[in-house]
């Protein structure tokens, strides 16, 4: 995503030509019109074709004109003026999400009616009362206008403080997850702690419920407790012990009980500090204390960043599986601040590398050869290469959790590439295997399986096995999957019909989802 590429989305009469201008001179980057842009194109003026072709033709040739511009390389850097409906499409949407920081500026109907006046060039508006026409279009439009990186309220503010609001969100490194009135950013860099008293109080007025465990709350506790401080809103803390043994359903009662004790209100926000297993329990808590109160997460392992932190899945371990209780629920918004790994212990990183090789085979091409490039840098701990490698496998997962939150489309089930194998190894390994060296490993058994459905060239398991080196993962897969590695797969919680789903990997961005029973999966991993 090009972080010199804005978009300024909203309804007609919130500023976006005047703060478009304002904008790309404060960037030093051309300022576009798109509306400008389809008259040039059509040789009319946009109410002319309007009137020649309706609305239905005129979004087709807007959504002509605006992919002409996505593709264009001389519009990356630039601050682009869009129509108050050009984001209607939901695909087209998602597209300008993925190339550039997406500003919606807003106002109240009756201001916007105020600044438009009876301006005869509107379309929309012909004949209309222009407030109740406007009150009907943005509530039409209140999800449309709700996916973007961030929504300035241009009503009491004048053109220059809308550019210095706006210039805030431009310099960031952020991944908007699209998900309607639940869209949320998930900000990646370094320092960005310093940012959370402003997002909590952006998202929530009531008690603070801050959950960690025991050894993230020595290291980063006192300094986040200092900064969640405030006058008039509790601070409620729960430390529950580290690691998978304690992700259970007594831990979240701990959570739920601290915070009923204290008094909360559903004005309340439950905010995890920690990696993936407070993340998936304070998550779980908040969607179920007063049946859903607002959520944060302040994710501090690699593999929280990368992949639990992003998404909405929650939940507890019982004693027949992993995360068999949980509910999907997202946040309001999460910071991944890469300065946290700076006490992260070598292998517990590592294991965060394994799902960024998986999301950089599923992203394409191009995202494996920047991981390629980067892979010394990531394994030696260099800051900015570890905020690319965040920033691609939030995105992946971003657009993959936008396209199929709930898992009913079968393409969230790309994710659990590397996993069935991944799994049964941890399982067989009694867990001395990290989740993410299992996934590694798996990773290699699923190029295998593909290339014993002739789907998959040989060439692309080479590559990925000196990735893996290069990051200080395990690669002797060979060694470790037996007969009795594929009796754990049996046990599978993604089987239908007695068969697996196993992803194969085709080549960068391309897997397949092929179901496999367990004699053959066994034949294809030895084969
Ligand atoms: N919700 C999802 O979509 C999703 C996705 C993947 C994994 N998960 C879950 O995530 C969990 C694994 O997450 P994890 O690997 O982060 O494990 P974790 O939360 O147990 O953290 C690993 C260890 O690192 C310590 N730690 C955390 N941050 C630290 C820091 N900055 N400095 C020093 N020590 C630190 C923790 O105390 C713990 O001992 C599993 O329970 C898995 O099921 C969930």
């Amino acid at each position: 995503m090009s972080r010199s590429r804005v978009f300024l989305s909203g309804p007609m009469g919130s500023g976006k030509s005047t703060v478009a201008r304002l904008l790309g001179a404060a960037l030093g980057v051309q300022t576009l019109d798109l509306d400008r842009r389809i008259e040039e194109h059509s040789g009319v003026s946009v109410a002319e074709l309007f009137r020649l072709r309706g609305e239905i033709g005129f979004r087709a040739i807007e959504a002509e004109v605006l992919t002409a511009l996505l593709a264009d390389p001389t519009t990356e850097a630039a601050v682009i003026a869009l129509g108050g409906g050009t984001l209607v499409p939901r695909a087209l949407r998602h597209a300008v999400l993925a190339a550039g920081v997406v500003l919606t500026l807003d106002a109240a109907p009756e201001v916007l009616a105020q600044r438009i006046g009876r301006d005869a060039a509107r379309p929309l508006l012909a004949g209309r009362d222009p407030v109740e026409a406007l009150t009907a279009i943005c509530a039409q439009r209140r999800e449309v206008y709700a996916e973007c990186d961030a929504r300035i309220d241009t009503a009491e503010r004048t053109p220059e403080e809308v550019v210095a609001r706006a210039l805030a969100f431009v310099g960031a490194t952020r991944v908007v997850v699209p998900l309607g009135a639940r869209t949320y950013g998930v900000e990646i860099g370094e320092g960005l702690r310093t940012q959370l008293p402003a997002r909590v109080a952006e998202h929530a007025r009531g008690a603070r419920v801050l959950v960690t465990d025991a050894t993230v709350d020595a290291l980063w506790g006192p300094e986040t407790r200092v900064s969640l401080a405030h006058e008039t809103c509790a601070l409620i803390d729960v430390v529950l012990p580290p690691g998978e043994r304690a992700k259970t359903l007594s831990s979240v009662a701990e959570v739920w009980d601290a915070a009923l004790g204290a008094g909360i209100d559903r004005d309340a926000i439950v905010i995890a500090l920690g990696g993936g297993v407070i993340g998936d329990m304070a998550g779980f808590a908040a969607s179920t204390l007063l049946r859903g109160v607002a959520f944060a997460q302040l994710p501090t392992t690699l593999l929280a960043m990368v992949d639990s932190s992003v998404g909405g899945k929650t939940g507890v371990n019982r004693a027949e599986g992993k995360n068999l209780i949980g509910t999907l629920y997202q946040p309001r918004f999460v910071l991944c601040d890469v300065g946290f790994l700076a006490t992260l212990p070598i292998e517990e990183r590592r294991a965060g590398l394994g799902e960024v090789v998986k999301c950089a085979l599923l992203a394409g091409e191009r995202e494996l050869e920047a991981l390629e490039r980067d892979a010394p840098l990531l394994s030696a701990g260099e800051s900015a290469a570890t905020i690319r490698a965040i920033t691609m496998a939030v995105a992946l997962k971003a657009r993959i959790v936008a396209a199929d939150e709930d898992e009913t489309r079968g393409l969230r089930l790309s994710l659990n590439l590397g996993h069935t194998l991944g799994h049964a190894l941890e399982a067989e390994s009694g867990y001395t295997l990290r989740h993410g060296e299992a996934v590694a490993l798996g990773l290699l058994a699923a190029l295998r399986v593909g290339e014993g459905l002739a789907l998959t060239r040989r060439e692309l398991r080479a590559r990925v096995t000196d990735l893996l080196t290069t990051l200080g993962l395990p690669t002797d897969v060979d060694a470790r999957i037996g007969p009795s590695t594929l009796r754990w797969v049996g046990q599978d919680k993604k089987r239908v019909a007695g068969k697996v789903r196993f992803v194969v990997p085709i080549a960068p961005g391309d897997a397949r989802i092929v179901p496999l029973g367990a004699a053959e999966l066994e034949r294809l991993c030895r084969s």
